[in-house]
């Protein structure tokens, strides 16, 4: 059946309702519905209204999934060629192309997010399945000599079966980075969607028996973190965690998996800085500081939070930066506004919270520092995009990861400070460095403790660049033919001839 995104925008605007969301779990193939048969809510942002219901699994149902997991890894899956596995990925990309409209409604609908973001998201979703497509027969072991007597070489063999808990900032490409590599390796998946967004997980993995995955390969349990996501990463059956989301759960989680010694890999937050030196272009500075602070409402493990400012352009960089944050206009994802509103009426409080203890410590705010709505229907979650002046670096703005629009401006004299500044937060993430000095930038590039730098252009780079963090923003990386690695056991086999 085709989909119409035009006439479902239309529809869903004027009813508040749409027809034909998945709602049950998806196990062994197909679509099954929880064991307790309860079902939670998941609401839109847009609106703060519920659209649409879900099923609440349990540990009895992640119990089934991973044994269909366990039986999925063994079974016909173990037995395709690297080269059918590429196939299979690639046949998967061409269906997310082909369901762009529907997944991108969906995401858009579930997250708040703009439509054109989400539209992005799926198209880099279809080039993470590509990519790692084309990784499945090329990810080779070595051969080590030790001489005329010995023959030794290395196999890289799939971890097992995966769990990959996945937040509601990103849900379909955080769950498309982590899935596709792992199939690449030949694992099996459990996954276990945000309870705010749990929607496009279960269509991909749709598309993924649709591409000819044999059932129990991909699993996916909806439900609570509580309920769902700490009984999957509890369980004795799976050998690796994939965990992006915040501190305190990834430690929960690091701590569950402890008791099992499973692998895990976890992608926690930031509070990167966006470096500008006293040289840089002030319009591409000010531009990339808009884009990485206010895409998805500031709701992005990497996004630039700080901005580290050159004393001699502090001003005239905060004029341009502050005219393109007041031209910022709220409304609706499926509107395709400026921009979303914050994912749930808790995110919302947290970075209100956060805003009004700053107000209360007398940081200066520029612009924005209020909750705020859709102007169109008075609804919603919104929050005004912000921007907190010359705040000092132990501060709890600076601190704190807010995880929405909120801007903290830091200023610097020299590169000693800036480098000071840049690695004063428990977190490693990401850093931009904005000159035209390039050993400038690459000797910050090593200055900096962080996963990532990007230089001249905040979030340079795709799915092909390894992506990970450092100190309490997590260990392990993604993307690139790294995280191949992060899904295979490296096995080293020696013998006398
Ligand atoms: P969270 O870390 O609690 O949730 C992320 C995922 O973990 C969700 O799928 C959730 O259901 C699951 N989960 C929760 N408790 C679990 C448990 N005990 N065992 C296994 N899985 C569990 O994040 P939350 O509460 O939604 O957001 C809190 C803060 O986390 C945000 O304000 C933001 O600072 C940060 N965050 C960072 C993200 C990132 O991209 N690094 C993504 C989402 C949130
Ligand atoms: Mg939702």
């Amino acid at each position: 059946m085709g989909f119409d995104l035009a006439s479902s925008i239309q529809a869903y605007l004027a009813t508040g309702k749409v027809e034909r969301l998945p709602n049950a779990l998806f196990m062994d193939g197909e679509s099954v519905a929880a064991e307790s048969r309860q079902s939670m809510p998941t609401w839109d942002p847009g609106t703060g209204r519920i659209f649409s219901e879900f099923a609440a699994g349990q540990t009895e149902d992640v119990d089934r999934a991973v044994v269909s997991s366990q039986k999925a890894l063994k079974g016909e899956w173990s037995r395709f060629t690297p080269s059918q596995r590429g196939k299979l990925l690639r046949n998967v990309a061409e269906l997310i192309r082909k369901n762009s409209d529907r997944l991108s409604f969906t995401e858009a609908l579930d997250s708040g997010k703009r439509l054109d973001e989400a539209m992005g998201d799926v198209a880099g979703a279809a080039n993470c399945f590509d990519y790692y497509a084309g990784a499945c027969d090329k990810y080779q072991g070595i051969s080590i000599p030790l001489g005329p007597d010995y023959v030794a070489y290395t196999l890289n063999e799939p971890l097992g079966v995966t769990a990959h808990i996945i937040p509601w900032n990103y849900p379909l490409s955080t769950a498309a980075r982590g899935i596709a590599p792992a199939l690449a390796a030949g694992c099996t998946v459990v996954a276990k969607p945000a309870e705010q967004t749990p929607l496009t997980a279960l269509m991909l993995a749709e598309l993924c028996m649709e591409a000819g995955l044999p059932k129990g390969v991909f699993n996916v349990i909806t439900g609570t973190g509580q309920a769902a996501g700490a009984a999957l990463v509890k369980h004795p059956g799976i050998h690796h965690i994939t965990f992006t989301g915040s501190v305190t759960t990834g430690i929960d989680v690091m701590r569950e998996a402890a008791s099992n010694i499973t692998h895990v890999l976890l992608e926690l937050g930031g509070k990167s800085p966006i470096v500008a030196l006293a040289d840089c272009d002030l319009e591409l500075t000010a531009d990339n500081v808009i884009a990485g602070i206010f895409e998805n409402a500031g709701q992005i493990c990497s996004a630039g939070s700080r901005l580290l400012v050159h004393d001699s352009i502090h001003d005239a960089l905060i004029e341009k930066v502050l005219k393109k944050t007041k031209a910022i206009q709220l409304g609706h994802g499926l509107k395709n506004s400026g921009m979303g509103p914050v994912n749930s009426e808790l995110q919302l409080k947290r970075v209100s919270g956060h805003v009004e203890s700053a107000k209360s410590r007398g940081i200066e705010v520029l612009c924005g520092g209020r909750i705020s709505n859709d102007p169109d229907t008075g609804l919603g979650w919104f929050y005004e995009p912000t921007l907190l002046d010359r705040v000092p670096l132990l501060d709890a703005a600076v601190q704190q990861e807010i995880f929405g629009p909120v801007l903290c401006i830091q200023t610097f004299a020299d590169m000693e400070e800036a480098v000071h500044l840049a690695n004063g937060t428990q977190f490693g993430l990401v850093a931009g460095v904005f000159t035209k000095d390039l050993s400038a930038a690459h000797r910050l590039a090593q200055q900096i403790d962080a996963g990532q730098v990007y230089v001249n252009e905040y979030f340079a780079g795709g799915i092909a660049v390894p992506f990970g963090g450092n100190k309490h923003s997590g260990f392990g990386r993604e993307k690139g033919l790294e995280a191949v690695g992060s899904y295979c056991k490296t096995k080293s086999v020696v013998a006398r001839i």
